[in-house]
């Protein structure tokens, strides 16, 4: 096991490439198995989610190639059996995605109920609504989801609320039900558009993603395409976050800058400093920090992925902050380990008080899930003294490289392992 120990206070500078989009890479790889050929996808970022679908893919007979660090090459003709392995389902969210593409493909799929980060209560309910609408049924044997269907056929989806997951879910199994699907309530996020552009490059014809009505005429094949996929939106906010912490100044590469017009607006409201230009944007402050009220809302509002990283600038801010997260039911889990830098939060429910203390001191901490463990990173690099965040698999995730990425931008972040500080602090 590793731990990042971070000597803080040091202020970020320089460029950092952000890599391709996590949420919209675990979707874009379970859609290879909708694919009638072999297919590339391109910027497929290098991190622990990415390599489970991978080894599901493969453990379910698809070949795949690393062509090179970010490129890979799919050929899921091979897969033969619509199951996904117990355990590695269980470990991550996103494997309910495989619910999806095995029924568009086989028309049935064994995947056990989803892991992944806890945020509190994470139901699919809406998913097995959407298969239902287009005429499977399902059902829960030995911890595993069972659908099924003799034809998947073209209907109308409402969502009662707002999706992500559902929202991905239902185009994958639609994509080639036969007639048309309309989505309604559809979730906008960056990712949902990256994947119908995906499966339209391969020949669907999917309308609408990127607003709340979706449409999909069921085709009978999709071609095999090399297909980039989108820069991480939460990634470039984070370091935008971090260069704000650290009173830095950061140019942040490969980005589409309309991904993250809340964040950047927030940044903006708080005195930050934000340059926009094609495909990066500057990030530096030159004032206080102010206080604001943030309220996290589904895409093109402010996301709840980047509700810690933000909440833990608001920590070093002046003045008091509110912020209310009410996505999921319990995303303030990481407050308690700020609390122990030097923040003064409060929190009822799914409100948070900050009142802004302006610094934050290095300590022991863990990461309690993705997010907040990038919230601990940036509030190492901002504490004065040394913060050693434990549990970092949760952060290897969804951030390639962090590490060296904030290395390059002169921070002084080690990757150490326990065992070694255990058999240092012995001899010493
Ligand atoms: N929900 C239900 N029933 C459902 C589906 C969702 O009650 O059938 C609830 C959830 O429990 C939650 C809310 O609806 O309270 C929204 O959930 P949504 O389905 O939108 O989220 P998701 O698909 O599970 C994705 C991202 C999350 C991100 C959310 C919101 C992926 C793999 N995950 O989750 O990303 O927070 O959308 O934007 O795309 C992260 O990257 O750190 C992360 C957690």
């Amino acid at each position: 096991m590793d731990k990042f120990v971070i000597n803080g206070g040091i202020p970020l500078h320089g460029e950092v490439t952000i890599s391709g989009a996590k949420n919209a890479a675990v979707a874009l790889v379970a859609a290879t198995i909708l694919c009638d050929e072999p297919c590339v996808l391109e910027n497929v970022p290098e991190i622990s989610d990415i390599t489970i679908c991978m080894k599901i893919l493969k453990s379910m007979g698809a070949e795949i190639r690393l062509i090179n660090r970010n490129t890979v090459y799919f050929d899921t003709r091979g897969i033969t059996v619509p199951r996904v392995p117990y355990e590695l389902a269980r470990s991550m969210r996103a494997s309910t995605y495989f619910l999806g593409t095995l029924l568009g493909r086989f028309h049935e799929a064994y995947v056990a109920m989803p892991g992944g980060c806890d945020l509190g209560d994470r139901p699919i309910d809406q998913h097995l609504k959407a298969f239902r609408c287009l005429g499977a049924s399902d059902d829960i044997e030995n911890g595993e989801v069972h659908c099924t269907a003799e034809r998947l056929i073209g209907s109308q989806i409402y969502f009662d609320f707002n999706t992500v997951g559902g929202t991905i879910n239902a185009i994958m199994a639609s994509v080639k039900a036969k007639g048309l699907t309309i989505i309604e309530n559809a979730a906008k996020e960056p990712h949902i558009v990256d994947l119908a552009n995906f499966l339209n490059s391969m020949g669907a014809d999917i309308r609408g993603a990127g607003t709340d009505v979706i449409k999909v005429r069921g085709v009978d094949y999709l071609k095999g395409i090399t297909y980039g996929i989108i820069p991480d939106q939460i990634e470039a906010g984070t370091y935008m976050v971090a260069a704000a912490a650290t009173k830095g100044d950061v140019l942040i590469k490969n980005i589409i800058p309309k991904h993250l017009e809340s964040i950047t607006a927030k940044l903006r409201k708080v005195g930050v400093t934000v340059i926009e230009n094609d495909e990066s944007v500057r990030v530096f402050i030159d004032g206080p920090l102010m206080k604001t009220s943030l309220k996290t809302m589904p895409h093109p509002g402010f996301p709840t992925d980047m509700q810690p990283q933000f909440s833990t600038l608001l920590t070093l801010a002046e003045g008091t902050s509110i912020v209310t997260d009410d996505i999921f039911d319990n995303r303030f889990r990481y407050v308690s380990e700020l609390r122990r830098m030097g923040a003064d939060i409060s929190v009822d429910g799914t409100v948070a008080v900050i009142q802004g203390t302006g610094e934050l001191k290095g300590a022991p901490v863990v990461a309690t899930d993705l997010r907040a463990g990038a919230a601990m990173i940036i509030a190492g690099l901002a504490a004065k003294g040394t913060t050693e965040i434990e549990n970092i698999h949760y952060i290897e995730r969804g951030y390639e490289c962090i590490d060296q990425k904030l290395k390059q931008l002169g921070a002084d972040i080690k990757r150490v392992h326990i065992s070694e500080i255990s058999a240092s602090q012995l001899s010493g």
